[in-house]
């Protein structure tokens, strides 16, 4: 039980208690840390959100509180007041901030106890992720988490204050709003008024922050929650935060420029790093052309290149099957892994096939120049000493070779390079390589559906010089849609939107949809733009893998406070859950038929 606050007032933060203070009364409330019992000493370690400080409860004290202080154990929530002191030389922890001091305890009150936490709250504790989710409330004690957590609402507060600077209003659009996925799969809410008929969560604010610029709201801008039923990776989460915004009577370069500043801002506000803007450009064809991606990173080198000339008279089946079906083959040269053991080469064939490759193929150079490769034997020594000059490669190299599809050739390689670096050790989390990726294509043909479907949304501007390819080329035609890249990772993205009818309703066509469907989904929109609809584009960053990039966290669980799972559920709450029969009926919803619980 409790001991109340009555006549107690908290004086300082733990780490606030200083030497400035020696010789003062000061009153800190906390979490004990560690207590350790000398006998005639007993040393309380406290924290709070600042950090640690202690305090010692000597022989001298009143044997009342001498007791209370021997029942403490970690976590219980303690009042101590007393007067700051010197430690002795011998005594000062340099590894503490509050190290040359401690608190001599005149009083302690236990004002809540603790049963042993599942963990210790410590930094970097090493403890199952399921575990800490389940006690998300005492993981969130941890000075590394809560530390994140601290950078994430400094970077809100900077994103706000700059965005106020230049004109921008923030407004909140609704989260209950009409299902008009594409892309991801929709949360849906369904409506007990209207039985049958169901809200979608929103995946973006895409429609109302068009909307609001057909309002005359100039710039808006907020930081929206955003869910989108798709499957969860280190950077993904079925909710996350953007910032997001809009922007009316702009083009490309406005935006780039305004975000880019943002960006910069942000960087020197919170972490005092100077980001060079501009930031480089790269077109998409460029992207892939030279790192297999549209979100290169660029901290390293290893660009791919295309030697389909250089073999495109070989008999080898392999090549010779790829370039026929009008793909190609790249290699890339890892410098300096000719040592590779040949079963480090061999998991890095196995690698590539996850990226649906079906080979590849490697040649290394040794020290004394001369070659070995599982390839030679299908080709002459010259034409293998053109293509380890093709590819730059010295003595000590190790060339890997994908021929295929351009996609697979692409995914393969781009992917390859990565795991390369990773294993090499090649990147630093503090430096900070940024870049836009500009020129998407506008469409991509799916298979599986038989139809084009647009890369970022229905609604990104073509490029003025592609116009004439809608009718002809649709699947060339480039957009005016853009994605700001930070370390290989997607920081954010957006596009100019359409603004003119016609174009609209032709990507509506191009995207299968017939007018009457393409009305019932976006009709309100469209309805809108007859209004007078200013050209606007926009842009949204995800919040959270900023943070994860700035905090060096590797998921973007370590900067929020309560994500989700794998399997999207939360072990904390144990959401989601089944509900009530009274509920299921209100809202006219039967269930089917429950699956067995899978393993997932
Ligand atoms: P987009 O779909 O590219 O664009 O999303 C913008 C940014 O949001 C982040 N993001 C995510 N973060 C965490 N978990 C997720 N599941 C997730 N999905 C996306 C990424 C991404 O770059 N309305 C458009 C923007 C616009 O055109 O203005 C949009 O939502 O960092
Ligand atoms: P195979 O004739 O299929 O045994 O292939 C000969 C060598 O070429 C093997 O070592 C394969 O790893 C390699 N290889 C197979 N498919 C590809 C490919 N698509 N691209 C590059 N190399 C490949």
């Amino acid at each position: 039980m409790g001991e109340s606050m009555t006549g107690l007032k908290r004086s300082h933060m733990c780490c606030d208690v200083n030497e400035s203070l020696i010789g003062e009364n000061v009153t800190v409330m906390g979490w004990v840390q560690k207590r350790r019992d000398l006998g005639q000493l007993i040393f309380i370690a406290l924290r709070d959100k600042t950090g640690i400080v202690q305090a010692v409860v000597n022989g001298t004290s009143e044997a009342e509180i001498f007791a209370k202080a021997e029942s403490i154990r970690s976590e219980y929530v303690v009042a101590i007041k007393g007067t700051v002191a010197a430690r002795t030389e011998e005594n000062i922890n340099a590894a503490m901030k509050t190290g040359k001091i401690e608190i001599i305890a005149q009083e302690v009150r236990i004002l809540a106890e603790s049963e042993t936490p599942p963990f210790p709250i410590e930094e970097n504790s090493p403890v199952k992720d399921d575990l800490r989710l389940k006690y998300r409330y005492l993981d969130l004690r941890r000075p590394d988490i809560f530390r994140n957590l601290q950078i994430r609402h400094n970077v809100a507060q900077v994103v706000r204050k700059f965005l106020n600077n230049e004109s921008f209003m923030e407004i909140e659009t609704p989260i209950l709003g009409k299902s008009t996925p594409e892309g991801a799969r929709d949360y849906l809410v369904p409506s007990r008024v209207h039985p049958g008929n169901f809200y979608g969560l929103p995946q973006s604010p895409q429609l109302y922050k068009q909307l609001l610029m057909v309002s005359g709201m100039d710039r808006y801008y907020q930081l929206a929650k955003c869910f989108r039923d798709e499957d969860l990776r280190a950077d993904r989460q079925p909710e996350f935060t953007q910032i997001d915004m809009e922007l009316s009577f702009v083009d490309v370069d406005d935006i780039l420029d305004i975000n880019e500043r943002l960006i910069q801002n942000v960087f020197k506000e919170i972490l005092d790093v100077d980001v060079q803007i501009p930031f480089k450009r790269m077109t998409y064809a460029e992207g892939m052309e030279r790192f297999g991606s549209d979100k290169p990173d660029l901290r390293f080198g290893m660009e791919l290149k295309n030697i389909s000339k250089v073999v495109a008279d070989s008999e080898f089946v392999v090549f010779k099957n790829a370039l026929e079906n009008g793909g190609s083959v790249r290699a890339i040269n890892a410098n300096g892994c000719g040592h590779f053991p040949r079963k480090q080469i061999d998991s890095l064939v196995e690698f590539v096939k996850t990226y649906k490759a079906k080979g590849l193929a490697w040649i290394v150079v040794n020290d004394d120049g001369s070659i070995k490769s599982q390839i030679s034997k299908f080709f002459t020594e010259e034409k293998m000493a053109e293509i380890v000059a093709a590819m730059d490669a010295k003595a000590g190299d190790l060339i890997l070779i994908c021929a295929d599809s351009d996609k697979v050739v692409f995914d393969s390689l781009g992917a390859l390079r990565l795991e390369i670096a990773k294993r090499l050790e090649l990147t630093k989390a503090d430096d900070f390589n940024f870049l836009w990726i500009t020129e998407f294509p506008m469409l991509e043909w799916d298979d599986e559906e038989q139809r084009f479907v647009a890369v970022h949304h229905p609604f990104t501007a073509p490029m003025d010089e592609d116009l004439d390819l809608i009718e002809t080329d649709p699947g060339k035609v480039r957009a005016k849609a853009y994605d700001m890249v930070l370390n290989g990772v997607e920081l954010g993205g957006g596009s100019i939107r359409i603004h003119r009818n016609d174009i609209q309703k032709k990507m509506f066509s191009l995207l299968g949809f017939s007018e009457e469907d393409a009305y019932t989904r976006f009709g309100f929109l469209l309805d809108a733009f007859k209004f007078g609809v200013p050209p606007h584009g926009g842009l949204a960053f995800g919040l959270d893998r900023i943070i994860m990039l700035m905090t060096g966290a590797s998921s973007i669980r370590d900067v929020m406070a309560f994500p989700k799972v794998k399997d999207a559920s939360c072990p904390l709450t144990d959401a989601p859950n089944v509900v009530d029969l009274i509920q299921l009926n209100e809202l006219g919803i039967e269930i089917k038929a429950i699956e067995e619980e899978k393993d997932i």
